[in-house]
C-alpha cells in the first residue's frame, strides 16, 4: 500500500512529536484532540521544535515551513479520519478511555484504515478485540521524545495480519527510526520488561546491602554500561509512568516484576522525579541536572543482583518466543542507551555466577527469582 495519509489521535507529549516526525518524512498528517486549545498548544510546540532545528542548521526554513504545513489540526473525529490510511492513537494510558476512543473511531473510520496504538503497557490484543478490525490493529510504541528517540517497538496482537506488521515496519523505517518487533503481546513488551523491574530490584538491593543511591547508580553506569544510574533514569522517566507500568505489568504477570513498596509510596507522595523536583534524588532547579557518579563509588557496590534481574527478564522474552537476543540487544542499546550488550556483561560476570545468584535469591526471597531455563541451559 502507498501510505500517504496519517491521523494522530491525541496531541499531548507523545502525539505532537509523532505528528512532527511523520510530517518530516513527507506524510500528510491530521492531528486530532478533543479541544482546539490542546491542538493550538501542540502546534506551537511543533513550531518551536522545528525552529530549533532551523537554528541548529539541521533543516532549512523552507523545509520547516513545509513540514509544518503538512500537519492539519482538526477537532472533529469523523473529519479527522476521513482520508486516513493509518490512525496512530496516542490518548492517555487508561484502558476504559482507549476502548471508548476505539469504539468511536471504529464507527467513523474507513473499513480499510489501519489502527496503531502507542500504549506503553496495555495489552494490544484486548484493545484490538474491541474493534471490528483486529487484523488491522497493532501496537507501535514510541519513546519520549519521539523527535529524538530512535527506537520504536512494534507489537502485533494475536490476530494482527502480516500485512499490518509489514505496513508498520515500513512506516517506522520511512520516518528514519529503528524498529524492534516484539513478536508476542507480552506485558511490558521488551523495554519496559527490562527496565521497570530493575528499578524495583535496585530498591531491594539498597535494602539488602545498605548500598547508597549513588553507589548503586555508579555501578549501573560504570559496570553495566547504562548512560546514567537506574535511580537517575527512574527520576528522569517519572514515578507516575513507572508506577502505572508496574501496576499494569503486575496485574497480568506476577513473574515479571516484584513490586517494591517504595515506588508506590513515592508516587502517593507525588515525588515523581525531575518533573516534581524530587524523586530518589532532589533537584534544585528546572534545568536538567545530572547526579555526580564515579568509578570510585561504583566499586562499593556489587550489581550482580541487578544483572541477574534484567538478564532473567531478557531470557524470559527469548524462552517465550517474544524476541531473540539480537533484537533485545538492539532494543537495550537504542531504548535504554546501553553502551555494552547485556549478554556481554553477563559473560564478563559469568552466566554460572548469575544463575547461582538467582538460585540463592529464590531460596531466600521466593520463586520470583527462579532462573529462566535459557540461563540454566547456557551457564
Ligand atoms: N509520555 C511518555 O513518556 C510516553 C512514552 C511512550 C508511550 N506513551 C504512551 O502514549 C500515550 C499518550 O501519552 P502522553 O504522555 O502523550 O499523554 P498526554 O496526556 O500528554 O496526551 C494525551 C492527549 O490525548 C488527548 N485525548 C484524550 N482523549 C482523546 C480523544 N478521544 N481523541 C483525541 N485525543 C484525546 C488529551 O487531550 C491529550 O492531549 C499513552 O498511551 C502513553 O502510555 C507515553
Amino acid at each position: 500500500m502507498d501510505l500517504k495519509n496519517i491521523t494522530v489521535l491525541g496531541s499531548g507529549i507523545m502525539g505532537h512529536g509523532i505528528a512532527q516526525v511523520s510530517a518530516t518524512a513527507g506524510y500528510n498528517v491530521v492531528l486530532r484532540d478533543i479541544e482546539q486549545g490542546f491542538l493550538d498548544k501542540a502546534m506551537e510546540k511543533i513550531k518551536w521544535s522545528l525552529d530549533k532545528l532551523v537554528s541548529k542548521g539541521k533543516i532549512s526554513q523552507e523545509e520547516a515551513n513545509s513540514i509544518y504545513s503538512r500537519i492539519t489540526p482538526i477537532v472533529n473525529l469523523a473529519e479527522s479520519v476521513k482520508n486516513a490510511q493509518l490512525v496512530i492513537e496516542v490518548v492517555p494510558e487508561i484502558m476504559e478511555l482507549k476502548k471508548k476512543v476505539y469504539a468511536e473511531l471504529d464507527s467513523v473510520a474507513n473499513k480499510d484504515t489501519f489502527f496503531a496504538s502507542n500504549t506503553s503497557t496495555l495489552p494490544i490484543t484486548e484493545i484490538a478485540n474491541t474493534t471490528t478490525r483486529p487484523k488491522k490493529f497493532i501496537g507501535i510504541h514510541f519513546f519520549n521524545p519521539p523527535q529524538l528517540m530512535k527506537l520504536v517497538e512494534v507489537i502485533p496482537g494475536e490476530k494482527t495480519a502480516q500485512e499490518t506488521i509489514d505496513l508498520t515496519l515500513e512506516y517506522v523505517k520511512s520516518i528514519k527510526k529503528e524498529s524492534v518487533l516484539c513478536r508476542r503481546d507480552v506485558p511490558g513488551f521488551i523495554i519496559n520488561r527490562l527496565f521497570i523491574p530493575m528499578v524495583h530490584e535496585a530498591c531491594y538491593l539498597m535494602d539488602r546491602t545498605g548500598a547508597t543511591l549513588t553507589e548503586i547508580d555508579s555501578a549501573v553506569k560504570f559496570k553495566l554500561g547504562f548512560p546514567m544510574g537506574i535511580f537517575e533514569l527512574a527520576d528522569f522517566t517519572g514515578m507516575d509512568v513507572i508506577h502505572k507500568a508496574t501496576v499494569e505489568m503486575y496485574l497480568r504477570d506476577k513473574k515479571v516484576i516484584l513490586p517494591h513498596p517504595r515506588i508506590e509510596k513515592m508516587f502517593d507522595e507525588k515525588k515523581l522525579g525531575q518533573k516534581s523536583g524530587e524523586g530518589f534524588y532532589k533537584y534544585s532547579d528546572e534545568k536538567y541536572e545530572r547526579i555526580s557518579l564515579s568509578e570510585e563509588l561504583s566499586n562499593k557496590c556489587n550489581p550482580i543482583q541487578l544483572v541477574a534481574n534484567i538478564l532473567n527478564n531478557a531470557a524470559w522474552l527469548v524462552t517465550n518466543k517474544a524476541s531473540d537476543i539480537e533484537e533485545i540487544e538492539k532494543a537495550a542499546q537504542l531504548g535504554l542507551g546501553l553502551k555494552k550488550p547485556l549478554f556481554e556483561t553477563a559473560k564478563e560476570i559469568g552466566v554460572k555466577n548469575i544463575v547461582n545468584e538467582l538460585k540463592h535469591l529464590a531460596a531466600k526471597h521466593g520463586q520470583f527469582y527462579e532462573p529462566d531455563p535459557l540461563l540454566v541451559s547456557i551457564q
